[in-house]
């Protein structure tokens, strides 16, 4: 695939500890610049490996976290950040409390904000992005509906940080952790299709055989709104890095 190449690696752990080597690698590279190196994250089971990686390193290499801002794809709306569901406890949990990242420099979508201080919220989210320089790295997964951060079906390819309304198949698949569909929030607040797009270099992982058909649509399928993470496929910097069993369907 010319324009998104896939990687494909036969375990999911190789696959992490590739991405994980790779943002190491950009890390140091800003460091030895002095510049700050500026990483768009994700959550979800899939990105779990490398963060775990990241930690890894950090501990036992001396990988430091001191030059990195960090902007977070979304967050679920109304989400109290000190929820054990929140994006927030996610990533302090899983990457922050565990590296030397300064606190100042980690931005996460609020979800405890009132609805009308939503807009100013994320037009101010877009402007924080930009002060830094722009996303060097943004790290994403997909959901079954074929979102980014949570850029469902529908979305434009021009899009912006904003407040959306979940499909439904992403919170039934969220289901299982919040304990019934029901205590799944209906909205979150997302970085757009044009937030990723706006990254100088997009890493999309898949992991696993439930992912394999969309992958293989994502992939190998148009461009097309109705499937958001087709659109990196007009990305010049992006790659798909996948396991075999998300390599699954792919010709
Ligand atoms: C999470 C996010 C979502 C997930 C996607 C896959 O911040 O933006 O797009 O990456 O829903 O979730 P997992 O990895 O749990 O399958």
């Amino acid at each position: 695939y010319e324009n998104t190449p896939a990687y494909i690696y036969k375990e999911a752990t190789d696959a992490s500890a590739a991405v994980a080597q790779e943002i190491a690698s950009l890390i140091r590279e800003k460091q030895s610049q002095n510049k700050k190196c500026v990483l768009g994250l994700a959550t979800g089971s899939t990105p779990l490996g490398v963060y775990k990686e990241l930690v890894k390193l950090h501990k036992e290499e001396g990988l430091s976290f001191e030059n990195v801002v960090s902007f977070n794809l979304d967050e679920y709306f109304p989400m109290d950040p000190s929820s054990s569901h929140s994006y927030h406890h996610f990533m302090h949990k899983n990457l922050f409390d565990h590296v030397d990242v300064l606190p100042e420099n980690i931005h996460i979508p609020a979800g405890n904000i009132s609805l009308d201080q939503v807009h100013d919220f994320c037009l101010d989210y877009e402007e924080k992005i930009k002060s830094a320089g722009g996303i060097d790295l943004q790290l994403l997964g997909i959901g079954r509906t074929g979102h980014i951060g949570f850029n469902e079906p529908g979305a434009r390819s021009n899009s912006h940080t904003r407040i959306i309304v979940l499909d439904t198949l992403t919170r039934r698949d969220a289901s299982n952790s919040f304990n019934g569909i029901h205590n799944v929030p209906q909205r979150a607040i997302t970085m757009g299709v044009g937030t990723i797009m706006s990254a100088k270099k997009v890493i999309l992982m898949a992991l696993g055989e439930n992912k394999a058909n969309i992958i293989k649509k994502a992939v190998e399928g148009n461009v097309t709104p109705l499937l958001p993470a087709s659109f990196l496929q007009n990305h010049p910097n992006a790659r798909f890095i996948i396991d075999s069993a998300a390599a699954s369907d792919l010709i």
